[in-house]
């Protein structure tokens, strides 16, 4: 079963983003997964690996839009992405020199975040970009 479930409420009404973000949701839950079943180590960091770069291909794309369209609070949304990506490269760093990896807390905080940033920070831009479309 999934552990987390794309909804169309979650679109932020950009297509490639949307993609982005429905891509970084199948890691998570190929990850969570993973670790149901009790795959071996090295496939988790494998996993954890591709989502770490893929998650900051995605936040460059999005930091770019963003900056294209002068969003008043990108340096925060920058910030909140380099915090991100800074916590990601931690939880991999204790993958590699654990003999037992925080798994548990791992998919908390991804869930989490999907939630936190998705929803509340990706959806603030979504309204400030739909009003400049339409201005
Ligand atoms: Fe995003
Ligand atoms: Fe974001």
């Amino acid at each position: 079963m999934a552990i987390v479930e794309w909804q169309a409420c979650y679109s932020v009404a950009n297509e490639r983003l949307d993609q982005q973000h429905q891509r970084i949701v199948a890691m998570i839950n190929q990850l969570g997964e993973a670790m149901d079943t009790g795959a071996e180590k090295a496939a988790l960091m494998k996993i954890l690996s591709d989502l770490a770069g893929y998650t900051k291909t995605h936040f460059a794309d999005e930091e770019r839009m963003l900056e294209q369209c002068s969003y008043p609070l990108l340096a925060d949304h920058r910030e909140k992405h380099a915090a991100l990506n800074r916590q990601l490269a931690e939880y991999y760093r204790n993958f590699y020199i654990s003999s037992r990896p925080q798994t548990k807390e791992v998919m908390s905080f991804l869930q989490h975040w999907l939630y936190d940033h998705i929803l509340e920070q990706d959806k603030a831009y979504t309204l400030y970009v739909a009003k400049l479309a339409s201005s």
